[in-house]
C-alpha cells in the first residue's frame, strides 16, 4: 500500500447514462460507497471534491429517442432531472452533479482531443464501415441486425448476439440490415482516430501490475487479464450525429466516442463546480483537484467499467501529460434482485425514484441495507425479506432501541437533562475502553474500501451500548441507587452521541435526527471515541423513534410488484398460437358447450397425462378422459366447475369410453388451466 501523504481528494462516481432512472444495483455498486467515503473524509476535515453527473451521449440514447419518437436531448433532459433529484433525496452528497451536454464539457473534451491530436498521440485509420444509403448515414453497431454466424439467431446486433452471447463485429453478420430504414447497408470508407493502447502496454504493466498491487483483487485481476491478452488501438471517434463534434476540419458527422468524452466529464464537472456559477458561489481553482500530485484521485465504478477507468482513461491522461492518475479504482461486482440479474429492459429492478415515493423518510434504511449487502468482492443478492429483517432486527431492535431507551429513561428520571457520572464501576470503564476502539477500526475499514465491515462495526457499537443497558438494568436500580442510574444513563447517552458521529457517513439522516435529539451540533470524526461529548445538564429533545418497524404487508406489496413484472414480461414474450381460419356462425352453433362439475377423478393407469373424470353435466353423469394429469392432482379437482364440449362424438381412450371434452386454456409455457364461469352457474348452463 502506498504511504504517500495526500492533502486533497478528488472522488468520482461513474456518470450514469441519462437514458433511464437509477436502480439499487447502481447504488450498491457505486454511489453509496462513494458517498460514505466522501462523507467520512469530510468529517475528518479533509479537502474533498465529490463528483457526479449524467453521461448524456452514446448510441443507446439515440435509439431510445427514436423508439419514443422524440429527440435525444429530450430523453437526457428527462432522465437527468429524475436521476439528479433522486440522488439528492437519498442524500448522495455530490459537490457537483453536472452533465455532459454542458458547454463546459464540449469545450473541455474538445480541448483534450485537440491536445492529443496536435501532439501526435493518435493514429489515423481509414476503414470500411456499414452505411445506410436510404438514411444517408453510417451505422453504429447497434443499428445493424442480422443473422449470428455462430448460432443462427436472426436478430443478432452488430456488436453482440444476445442469444449465444458472442461478441461480434457488424461485418460478421449474415444478411445485415439497417434498423433505421430496413435496407441492406453498404460498406463505405471512413476515417477515424485511434488511441494506440498497445504503445501504453509496458507503462500500464508497470503502473498497475507492479505499482498497484493493493487494488482490489477483482480489479487487479481484470486489468492483468486485459494487459496479458495484448492491447489494441481503440477508435476514439464515431460516425454519429449525437455527441461532442470532432474538433477538426472536414469531420462533419463525426463525434467523440462516448467512452472518450464521458470520463473527461469528471474534469468538466470540476470546472463547472469551480466556476462560481450555480450552486457554488465562490470561484476556485479547479486545477488543484486534477493536477497536483498531493491530490488523491479515486474512481468509484461498477465492474463493467473497469477497463475504461483502469486502462483507457489513464492512458488518455498519460498521453495528455498534465493530469494526475487514479490512486485507486475500488470497483464493485453486481447486485442481483431476488436471485435474478437486474435488467433495465425487463424492468427487473428496484428504481430509486420509486423507492423514495413508496418508502418515505426511509432513505437510511435503503442506504444501510445496500451497504450491508454491497457486492464488494462477489455478486450479491438483494431480497425484500432481508431488507425487512435488517431494518427490524438491526436498525430498529439494536440501534433505535438503544438510543430510545437512553433518551426515554433520561426524560423519565432526570427531566431530560444529561446526568453526571459518579464512581465509575468496572463495567463502565470497560464500556469507555470499548468505545475508544471503534472509531479507528471503522476509519481503517473505510480507508481500505471495506464499507460492509465498517458498517458492521458501527452497528456493533450500538450493540455494545444496548448490551450495557441490558446488563446494568437502570430501570431496576432507580428506586435504590439513583447515583448508579445517573452514571449508566450518562454513559449510554455518550455512546449515542458517538453513534451520531460514526453513523453519519452511512446514515446521514439518522445522524442529523440523533444530534437534534441529543441537543448536539454535529461533531467531527476527531471527537469520536470521546466519552465526554455531552455536557452534564444538557437538555435532550423529546424522544422520537429513529427507525420504524417495516410490516409484512409493505414487503408483500413489493414482492407482488415484482411478480407482476414477471407476468408482464411473460406476456410480452408470449408466442401466441397461430390464428385459425374463419368459420361460419353455423359451425360455431353446432357445438354444445355446457357448464359441468367434476364428481370424481383418478389417474388412468400406465399413462402420464391422462385422468379419468366423472362429470355432472346437468343432463347426465358421464365419463371423460382428459390429458391434464401433469397439471392437476386428481384429488384437488373434485368439485371443480368446468366447461364441457358435450356433443363431441364419443371415442375410446385407453379402453375407456370418453364422452366429450373438457375445455382448457393453454399458456405459452404449455400450462393448462380450467375455463370456469365467473359466477356460480348451474350444471347444464349453456356456453354460447
Ligand atoms: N455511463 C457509463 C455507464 O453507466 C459510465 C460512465 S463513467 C465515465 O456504464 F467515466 F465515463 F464517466
Ligand atoms: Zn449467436
Amino acid at each position: 500500500m502506498s504511504t504517500k501523504k495526500f492533502n486533497r481528494y478528488t472522488i468520482t462516481s461513474a456518470l450514469p447514462y441519462a437514458n433511464g432512472p437509477v436502480h439499487i444495483g447502481h447504488l450498491a455498486g457505486v454511489y453509496i460507497p462513494a458517498d460514505i467515503y466522501a462523507r467520512y473524509l469530510r468529517s475528518k476535515g479533509e479537502d474533498v471534491l465529490f463528483i457526479g453527473g449524467s453521461d448524456e451521449h452514446g448510441v443507446p440514447i439515440t435509439i431510445r429517442a427514436k423508439k419514443e419518437g422524440t429527440t435525444p436531448q429530450a430523453i437526457v433532459d428527462k432522465y437527468h432531472g429524475i436521476i439528479s433529484k433522486s440522488f439528492q433525496e437519498l442524500g448522495i452528497s455530490f459537490d457537483i452533479y453536472s452533465r455532459t451536454s454542458k458547454q463546459v464539457h464540449f469545450d473541455t473534451s474538445q480541448e483534450f482531443f485537440t491536445k492529443l491530436y496536435e501532439n501526435g498521440k493518435f493514429i489515423e485509420q481509414t476503414t470500411e464501415q456499414y452505411f445506410d444509403e436510404k438514411a444517408n448515414q453510417f451505422l453504429a453497431d447497434r443499428y445493424i441486425t442480422g443473422t449470428c454466424p455462430k448460432c443462427g439467431n436472426e436478430n443478432a446486433y452488430g456488436d453482440q448476439c444476445e442469444k449465444c452471447g458472442s461478441t461480434l463485429s457488424p461485418t460478421e453478420l449474415i444478411n445485415p440490415k439497417s434498423t433505421l430504414s430496413g435496407a441492406a447497408p453498404i460498406l463505405k470508407t471512413t476515417k477515424h482516430w485511434y488511441l494506440p493502447l498497445d504503445q501504453y502496454e509496458p507503462w500500464l504493466r508497470e503502473w498497475i501490475l507492479e505499482g498497484h498491487k493493493e487494488w482490489k483483487s477483482n480489479v487487479y485481476g481484470q486489468c492483468k487479464s486485459w494487459i496479458d491478452q495484448g492491447l489494441q488501438p481503440r477508435a476514439v471517434t464515431r460516425d454519429l450525429d449525437w455527441g461532442v463534434p470532432v474538433p477538426l476540419p472536414n469531420s462533419e458527422g463525426k463525434v467523440l466516442y462516448v467512452w472518450f468524452d464521458a470520463p473527461i466529464g469528471y474534469i468538466s464537472a470540476t470546472k463547472d463546480w469551480a466556476s462560481g456559477l450555480g450552486d457554488n458561489p465562490i470561484a476556485r481553482d479547479w486545477t488543484v483537484y486534477w493536477k497536483n500530485e498531493d491530490t488523491k484521485l479515486v474512481h468509484f465504478i461498477g465492474k463493467d467499467n473497469i477497463v475504461f477507468h483502469c486502462i483507457i482513461f489513464p492512458a488518455m491522461l498519460k498521453a495528455e501529460g498534465s493530469y494526475i492518475l487514479p490512486e485507486n479504482v475500488p470497483a464493485n461486482e453486481f447486485l442481483n434482485l431476488e436471485g435474478n440479474k437486474i435488467s433495465t429492459s425487463r424492468n427487473w429492478a428496484v428504481w430509486l425514484h420509486e423507492y423514495l415515493e413508496e418508502f418515505r423518510h426511509k432513505q437510511d434504511v435503503l442506504r444501510y441495507v445496500l451497504c450491508a449487502n454491497a457486492p464488494e468482492s462477489k455478486d450479491n443478492d438483494f431480497t425484500w425479506k432481508d431488507f425487512q429483517a435488517r431494518n427490524n432486527n438491526e436498525l430498529v431492535a439494536i440501534f433505535g432501541n438503544f438510543v430510545n431507551r437512553a433518551v426515554v429513561l433520561t426524560h423519565k428520571y432526570f427531566e431530560g437533562k444529561v446526568p453526571a457520572t459518579q464512581d465509575l464501576q468496572p463495567i463502565d470503564l470497560q464500556l469507555i475502553e470499548d468505545l475508544k476502539k471503534y472509531p479507528p477500526q471503522i476509519a481503517e475499514a473505510i480507508e481500505n474500501y471495506h464499507f460492509r465491515e465498517a458498517l458492521a462495526l458501527m452497528i456493533d457499537l450500538a450493540r455494545t451500548g444496548n448490551k450495557y443497558l441490558a446488563e446494568t438494568e437502570p430501570w431496576k436500580l432507580i428506586k435504590t441507587d439513583e447515583k448508579r442510574v445517573k452514571t449508566i444513563l450518562n454513559l449510554s447517552l455518550q455512546i449515542a452521541a458517538n453513534l451520531a458521529i460514526v453513523c453519519e457517513p452511512f446514515l446521514p439522516f439518522t445522524a442529523a435526527k440523533l444530534n437534534l435529539q441529543l441537543g448536539l451540533s454535529p461533531n467531527k470524526w476527531a471527537d469520536a471515541g470521546n466519552s465526554n461529548l455531552l455536557m452534564n445538564g444538557t437538555l435532550l429533545a423529546e424522544p422520537t423513534l429513529l427507525f420504524d418497524k417495516i410490516e409484512d404487508d409493505a414487503i408483500a406489496a413489493q414482492l407482488q410488484k415484482l411478480e407482476q413484472t414477471k407476468i408482464d414480461n411473460d406476456l410480452a414474450n408470449a408466442v401466441l398460437a397461430e390464428a385459425k381460419p374463419e368459420i361460419a356462425f353455423d359451425d360455431f352453433g353446432k357445438m354444445d358447450i355446457r357448464v359441468a362439475t367434476i364428481l370424481e377423478a383418478e389417474k388412468v393407469p400406465k399413462t402420464k397425462k391422462l385422468l379419468k373424470i366423472k362429470l355432472d353435466t346437468g343432463l347426465d353423469q358421464r365419463t371423460v378422459v382428459s390429458g391434464i394429469a401433469e397439471h392437476y392432482e386428481p384429488e384437488n379437482i373434485i368439485g371443480q366447475k368446468v366447461c364441457l364440449l358435450a356433443n363431441l362424438a364419443p371415442r375410446e381412450i385407453k379402453g375407456i369410453p370418453s364422452q366429450g371434452m373438457i375445455l382448457m386454456a393453454e399458456g405459452k409455457d404449455g400450462k393448462l388451466s380450467f375455463i370456469t364461469p365467473a359466477d356460480d352457474k348451474n350444471n347444464g348452463a349453456c356456453v354460447n
